[in-house]
């Protein structure tokens, strides 16, 4: 039976276009989404975007237009470069949709019945930029480090709040005898923010733009709350059948907001009785010259940029190849152009080219019969294992290492075969049919794995070898047997980067 795999993102601030430090995350998650999918895995991927909040609302107002208008016309925008990015989702929820209103309403209707909503004041700071709740203890000079530029407001209003402070303990033990933190390296940062927990405020008083509060008009729901439980609304929670996704299987998030994600998120499910998701992925930042890329801290790159000059696959695998999945990564053209120069057009744009060539120089362009018994075989099958070990643990950055050794090691080996050689001897043909079949076996397997990163030009790579099935299971990979296959030249799927436009 397939497993049930049900993948998120977190749903972006619609208040400005997206950048390539959004991009990240959605192509961490979309190779992950891909990977398992090609597992077998019945794979739900869920993306979407956050319209509510202050931010949002003072956003719309600058552009002079109301925030529904400007919330509908960035989600256009925003589905339109995930596209460009290929990015797989199979539902995008925006948080001013109907179905997720009545799963918000569910949720404060639960928690308000197990006795863990307040009336009190609250009064201190709130950062509109991260749109949350802050001490003076969380700011430097004043300002909130992740929104130097913004003003930090002072708030004193009467709101609801949630008794956050009742969970401590189920909290703990969900993080220290599970792996709902991801990578381990994050624990204890979260360990830390469970030991020092308050109660929230989960409602704000006078705004207008959100989901009013049951029965007061003028309080919305503070967006937090609003925004986590997309991820269960989009089940059709709380419909019957909704448990057919839920619970996540993982939520994809950036480290800033694991609070969030870690501690806030599981305390209300496990108010309103609803289990909890199985885990939660910090990945780090994209910076550029060292700093987050940040749409208000200025000096972003939108996406339609990004993949203008290397195109999409280029782009997913340089991000992916480039930035750890499990820290921070910097972000520069020329890193970019080096990449695509060295790994893409040089090392495995090479590799095809040749080997498809010399398959059609001397064997008219079938695929010669020979055992798999070379070295590169046995380095092949090597790296299909290696390859499923570190996908597994979602070390996405290691996995793609693992398949460019592969590349540098066929390269080698045509060197070291030297075919052109051996083709000047009829009585060498029985290793001309060795080395051309092993390369060819060796491209197949590089296609299929690197398929997940690269879904473009992989799938075009693998055409290319002749085969009109599917892409066999990742393990079938490592006994592929392509004999007899009339391979295609095709265009040159890794063009030099000077030369492509
Ligand atoms: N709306 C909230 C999330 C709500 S989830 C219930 C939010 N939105 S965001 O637009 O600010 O960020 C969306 C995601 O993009 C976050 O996971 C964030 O970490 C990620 N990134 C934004 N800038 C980034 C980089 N420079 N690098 C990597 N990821 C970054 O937070």
């Amino acid at each position: 039976m397939n497993n049930r795999f049900f993948i998120t993102t977190a749903i972006d601030y619609a208040n400005g276009l997206p950048h390539i430090g959004h991009a990240l995350e959605k192509i961490g998650a979309d190779t992950i989404a891909r990977y398992r999918r090609h597992r077998g895995d019945s794979v739900h991927f869920l993306m979407g975007m956050d319209e509510h909040g202050l931010k949002i609302a003072q956003s719309a107002a600058a552009a002079g237009v109301s925030p529904i208008e400007w919330t509908t016309r960035l989600a256009g925008e925003w589905r339109a470069a995930w596209q460009l990015l290929d990015i797989s989702y199979d539902d995008f929820i925006r948080t001013t949709e109907p179905r997720h209103a009545v799963g918000v309403y569910e949720m404060i209707r639960r928690i308000r019945e197990n006795g863990d909503l307040y009336q009190a004041t609250y009064a201190g700071f709130y950062c509109v930029g991260c749109e949350a709740y802050k001490s003076e203890d969380d700011l430097v000079d004043g300002h909130c480090p992740e929104h130097p530029s913004r003003e930090i407001q002072w708030l004193e209003e009467e709101n609801w709040f949630f008794r956050l402070s009742a969970y401590r303990d189920r909290l703990r033990a969900l993080v220290t005898e599970s792996d709902f933190v991801r990578p381990e390296s994050r624990r204890n940062e979260v360990l830390r923010m469970i030991d020092e927990i308050k109660d929230i405020s989960v409602s704000r008083a006078g705004l207008k733009w959100g989901i009013r509060w049951p029965d007061e008009p003028e309080t919305a729901v503070y967006v937090w709350l609003d925004a986590l439980t997309n991820y269960l609304s989009a089940t059709g929670f709380p419909a019957e059948g909704y448990e057919r996704l839920w619970p996540a299987d993982l939520h994809v998030v950036g480290k800033d907001i694991i609070r969030f994600h870690c501690v806030y998120w599981p305390a209300m499910l496990m108010s309103a009785g609803v289990e909890t998701p199985r885990g939660v992925w910090a990945h780090g930042w994209m910076t550029m010259s060292g700093g987050k890329i940040s749409k208000s801290e200025g000096g972003t790159i939108g996406i339609p940029a990004a993949v203008e000059r290397h195109g999409a696959d280029a782009f997913r695998y340089f991000v992916l190849r480039e930035v750890p999945w499990d820290s921070d990564g910097n972000f520069s053209w020329d890193r970019l152009a080096e990449r695509d120069t060295s790994e893409l057009a040089n090392d495995l744009g090479n590799l095809a080219n040749r080997t498809l060539s010399m398959i059609h120089r001397y064997r008219g362009g079938v695929v010669p019969e020979a055992p798999a018994t070379t070295e590169l075989d046995q380095i092949a099958k090597e790296t299909v294992e290696k390859y499923l070990e570190r996908m597994d643990r979602l070390a996405l950055h290691e996995a793609a290492a693992a398949v460019f050794e592969l590349v540098s090691r066929a390269n080698s080996f045509v060197e070291s075969r030297a075919p052109w050689k051996l083709a000047r001897d009829p009585a060498n043909a029985g290793s001309l049919d060795e080395t051309l079949a092993s390369l060819a076996r060796a491209l197949g397997v590089v296609s299929g794995l690197l398929h997940p990163f690269m879904p473009g030009r992989m799938g075009e790579l693998w055409t290319s070898l002749g085969t009109s099935e599917t892409i066999p299971p990742f393990e079938d990979l490592a006994s592929l047997d392509l004999t007899g296959r009339t391979v295609s030249m095709g265009a040159v799927l890794f063009p030099r980067p000077e030369l492509a436009k």
